[in-house]
């Protein structure tokens, strides 16, 4: 198609032909969706990965690279959404993987690994004194909460618009009808002043704040510093126990987000590529509170796991962590991170497309505005249409990435692949130009 032909005057005509390319180009996919539709609903396991008008079904991945069922490679701009950070197969993950393997797994005991790992993780997030292993981030997020709840012994739960905590604490839009029944207050994101006047009425029922240093899925907002420094005093005066989601955010900085930006919470959740790529999730902070959870108490927090300990996570998280991504990897990952969200921003610069790239470090999104973007209502400003017209394109040239706009790098990526993903912004930006007038015009 070029930038002249009809349909590239107007989105939804854009749309359809995109969605009609996509169609023809991944028959294998589309049979593969009917197929798993049968014993799954929708054909998926998990919400977050579904697109419309069918998912692409993937059979390989190897460092940065992705190949999908009709053959199709792609660089895997995406990495499992943060997970994936260490790419596909690393050779230290898989040895340490098939070490653990080698000694037999599932003890019904436990293990030297496990008090390693928690021990390079309290060494390595400054607000960690004691930590706990969990399957997920879900159920770090969950444990962390409960804790919160009974240690206060009051119910009410801060959380922030556009929030996502896992699939059972999802704050988008109109959030979720499966969320679990805590009572939650949800605030509006980086703004201190609405959140003091939602508390102050209920200032003796806070439980806890859970906050996202910077918002992951809804598209890469970081929070402001005195956002999160306004929500450290509310804790203090409230009494309310201070909970940072870092389950993305971690990676931000070899000591996470708390790290880089001097504010410590009182319990951090974790999860995502600490496992090293395996199930992975973790809870930890300051020694008092999570003391609780110490067996040998009488009144000791209940909290168990059949795979909490799991021996395959917990050898290739401690040596992801502490021989891969060292933190002179993490500074020079999201050094990287930032060039090339900047390299991307002047490019819709330069091109005058309301366009731009969020986030910080390794983690970007795209949004189709050029307004400044602070909450989950100033990202719900930009044009989804051009969004998903944007993820059609990108992936015809070869660049994996989530449909709703998040990016995210891993250490398997290199220059080329910055190359290759800025030369198809430039191309999207010039072909699809007329397009944005147009939105820009109604
Ligand atoms: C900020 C945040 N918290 C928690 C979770 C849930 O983690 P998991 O998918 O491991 O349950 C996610 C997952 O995307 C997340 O982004």
């Amino acid at each position: 198609m070029t930038a002249t032909s009809a349909s590239n005057l107007d989105l939804a005509a854009a749309l359809a032909e995109a969605e009609q390319h996509y169609r023809a180009a991944n028959p294998k996919s589309l049979t593969q969706h009917r197929l798993a539709c049968a014993a799954m609903p929708g054909g998926n396991t998990r919400a977050s990965i579904h697109v419309d008008p069918f998912p692409l079904t993937i059979v390989r991945g190897e460092g940065a690279r992705l190949v999908d069922l009709d053959g199709h490679e792609y660089t895997d701009f995406l990495s499992e959404f943060t997970a994936g950070i260490y790419g596909h197969s690393h050779p230290s993950i898989r040895r340490a993987i098939e070490e653990a393997l080698a000694g037999g797994i599932n003890f019904g005991a436990v293990s030297e690994i496990e008090a390693r790992f928690a021990a390079a993780l309290c060494a390595r997030f400054p607000s960690l004194e004691l930590v706990r292993f969990t399957n997920s981030g879900t159920e770090a997020n969950l444990m962390a909460l409960s804790a919160a709840r009974a240690i206060t012994g009051r119910s009410k739960i801060l959380v922030f618009g556009g929030g996502y905590h896992g699939g059972v604490f999802y704050f988008r839009g109109q959030g979720s009808a499966v969320n679990a029944p805590f009572d939650y207050l949800v605030g509006r994101y980086n703004d201190l002043a609405a959140i003091e006047a939602l508390v102050r009425p209920h200032r003796h029922e806070l439980a806890a704040i859970l906050v996202e240093p910077m918002q992951g899925t809804t598209g890469c907002i970081p929070a402001e510093r005195p956002f999160l420094a306004g929500l450290r005093g509310l804790a203090d005066e409230t009494g309310a126990v201070l909970i940072f989601d870092e389950v993305m955010t971690s990676r931000l900085a070899p000591g996470g987000l708390q790290e880089a930006l001097g504010i410590l919470p009182d319990l951090t959740t974790l999860g995502k590529y600490l496992g090293g790529g395996m199930s992975f999730g973790a809870f930890g902070g300051r020694g008092e509170l999570m003391a609780r959870f110490d067996p040998r108490r009488k009144d000791a927090f209940q909290h168990a796991g059949t795979f909490n300990n799991n021996l395959l996570t917990m050898n290739a998280g401690y040596v992801g962590l502490t021989e891969v991504y060292t933190p002179p990897r993490a500074r020079a990952l999201n050094q990287w991170g930032e060039d090339l969200r900047e390299r991307l921003n002047a490019i819709a610069r330069r091109t005058g497309l309301a366009m731009q790239f969020t986030g910080r470090g390794s983690m970007m999104s795209v949004h189709m505005t050029d307004r400044p973007i602070r909450s989950e209502e100033d990202a719900a400003r930009g044009n989804a249409g051009l969004r998903d017209l944007f993820w059609f394109d990108l992936l015809a040239a070869g660049i994996w990435f989530a449909k709703r706009g998040m990016f995210a790098l891993s250490i398997a990526l290199d220059e080329a692949d910055a190359d290759q993903l800025a030369t198809a912004v430039e191309e999207f930006a010039a072909l699809r130009a007329p397009l944005f007038a147009q939105a820009a015009a109604v």
